[in-house]
């Protein structure tokens, strides 16, 4: 349970942490994000299940996932350019961030707006958003993560409104806006029961106290062994859906006086990747021990691009084609951090992998 003393001051030491970095996040060009809506496309998603499904593809279609049935491997596929898409468009959508939206901030081309992932021995069924609603009736979805969980959130919900006629039957459950700052956000489908839900947590650990006779440049730590204040709210959900990744560096951290600490200790020589990989691993023991996976499915998406590029990271490379066009050119692009992902969630159980590149 939470206590709500320990939460006001645990979401201002937050605060606290994160304040030196919004700052720089507001001299970027809003438009140079527009790069994101390519990128968002280009993610691996690692997908733990337990004889179950994935909820969107259909038991009738041919489609199965490689381990259960050697039907079809998902992953083993191109990019192809689809005339009948996108699926949905931003400026219609009043969920999708404007900030984002490349057509209206004057981009030109739309070729990018295109990709479909096209599986190489079989096909994914186009998304038939009737389908999809029906099979999310009375479901509880949540995104836990960074910027880039945010913005497929939004993504997710553009989709579905496009199956809803009354509009204002979708709505953010305590009125809020999206911004880059908000902690939470919950968007109700209210004729379909549907709710789906975002909760910042960058880092998915607990932001913790600075120990008594500390360095002075230790400002705010963060718990590697203790999953975010809030993360009891995510349990009792359907489809729980984690990324993290590109807060775990040293500009993020470190320069702005964040440092790791571990049973109660600060860890100052830590390295990010040594850090990230204590963090999943308490991540992993809590979906272990805390979420009914007969009920609940869970996702963890590997790293992906980012909103930026260029050596500063302040520039936007706008580009047409996706990063990684089929799985062959994977291994170019392999992260850190999509490996550390991989090996934590490898050796979970009695979760299954399905997926290894
Ligand atoms: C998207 O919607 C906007 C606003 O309604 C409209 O001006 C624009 O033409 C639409 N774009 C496409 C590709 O339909
Ligand atoms: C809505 O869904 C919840 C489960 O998420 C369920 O407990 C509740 O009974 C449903 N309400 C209606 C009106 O169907
Ligand atoms: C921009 O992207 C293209 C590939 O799409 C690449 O060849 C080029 O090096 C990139 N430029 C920068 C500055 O990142």
């Amino acid at each position: 349970m939470l206590n709500r003393k320990n939460l006001s001051s645990s979401i201002w030491k937050w605060v606290y942490c994160k304040r030196y970095v919004f700052r720089s996040f507001n001299k970027f060009n809003v438009v140079s994000s527009c790069l994101f809506i390519m990128l968002t496309v280009i993610y691996g998603c690692i997908y733990l299940y337990k004889a179950i499904p994935p909820v969107i593809i259909d038991e009738n279609t041919n489609i199965g996932l490689k381990d259960s049935d050697g039907a079809c491997d998902l992953y083993d596929g191109t990019w192809v350019v689809d005339e009948n898409y996108p699926l949905y468009n931003a400026s219609q959508c009043p969920f999708a961030e404007s900030s984002f939206n490349c057509l209206a901030n004057g981009r030109r081309d739309d070729r990018y707006l295109k990709w479909r992932w096209k599986p190489n021995n079989c096909d994914i069924p186009r998304f038939d958003v009737g389908v999809v609603l029906e099979k999310l009736r009375g479901k509880r979805v949540v995104f836990v993560g960074d910027s880039l969980s945010r913005t497929q959130w939004e993504s997710m919900i553009c989709l579905l409104m496009n199956g809803v006629s009354d509009k204002t039957s979708v709505y953010e459950m305590n009125g809020n806006k999206i911004s880059k700052k908000i902690r939470y956000l919950g968007v109700r489908f209210s004729s379909y029961n549907l709710t789906l839900e975002f909760y910042r947590s960058v880092f998915l650990v607990r932001i913790g106290s600075v120990p008594k006779h500390s360095p002075k440049r230790v400002r705010s730590t963060i718990k590697l062994d203790e999953l975010d204040i809030v993360s009891s709210k995510w349990i009792d959900s359907d489809i729980l859906m984690f990324n993290t990744g590109h807060w775990w560096n040293r500009a993020k951290l470190f320069e702005i006086g964040c440092y790791f600490k571990v049973n109660g200790r600060l860890k100052l020589g830590m390295s990010t990747m040594a850090a990230y990989t204590t963090a999943l691993n308490t991540w992993a023991s809590w979906v272990e021990n805390m979420v009914d996976t007969d009920r609940t499915r869970v996702f963890f998406r590997t790293f992906e691009g980012s909103h930026w590029s260029g050596q500063n990271g302040h520039t936007c490379n706008v580009t047409q084609n996706p990063l990684v066009q089929s799985k062959s050119e994977y291994s170019e692009y392999r992260s850190q951090f999509s490996d550390i992902i991989k090996e934590v969630v490898n050796n979970m159980s009695p979760l299954v992998l399905t997926w290894s590149p």
